[in-house]
């Protein structure tokens, strides 16, 4: 597996990963508005905005991209997801070390996010400690998430 900067046009390919992923996961992890579930453009939108304020890579398998994540300034990770075809493979990991040599090599020394129930044992599993747990609602649904930090160096 490679894993490699994000390039513009990943675009259309990062918005069906992610609604695929999304729509399989039992539950999604939302920070403000940035999780829109909208038609194919305003998902595409939404997508481009983000990865414009972010530093995002993309795990590549066999040439076709099998997860993504993004790095904010603040160390904010916003987005980290894995096929649901290639889940439990080493994707996230691989992703996430990237993510923290790029966090390192920027002088951010906090890395955090908020993880659903069901990510929550990934981020663990690459040392994250759990600071809080939140309930949020989106669209009247009701979840709850779990604020995470790895201070790293
Ligand atoms: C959470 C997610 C990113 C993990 O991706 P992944 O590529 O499957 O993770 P990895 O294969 O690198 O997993 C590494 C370790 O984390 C832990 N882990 C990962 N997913 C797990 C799960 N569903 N249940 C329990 N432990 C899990 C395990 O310890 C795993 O090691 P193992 O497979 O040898 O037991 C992926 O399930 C996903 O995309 N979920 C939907 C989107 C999401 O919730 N993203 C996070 C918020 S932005």
């Amino acid at each position: 597996m490679n894993v490699r900067p994000y390039k513009p046009e990943d675009t259309a390919t990062h918005a069906r990963l992610f609604t695929e992923t999304v729509h399989s996961s039992t539950q999604l992890t939302i920070r403000g508005n940035n999780l829109r579930l909208g038609s194919r453009s305003s998902r595409h939108g939404t997508l481009a905005q983000a990865f414009q304020r972010a530093d995002c890579f993309v795990a590549e398998h066999d040439s076709e991209i099998v997860g993504f994540a993004t790095l904010e300034p603040d160390g904010h990770l916003d987005y980290i997801y894995a096929h649901r075809r290639f889940q439990r493979q080493g994707v996230a990991s691989a992703l996430f070390q990237r993510i923290e040599q790029e966090a390192i090599s920027r002088g951010v020394a906090r890395i955090f996010a908020e993880a659903s129930t069901t990510a929550r044992p990934f981020f663990e599993h690459v040392g994250f400690r759990m600071i809080a747990s939140q309930r949020i609602k989106h669209r009247g649904i009701s979840f709850i998430n779990f604020r995470m930090e790895k201070f790293v160096s």
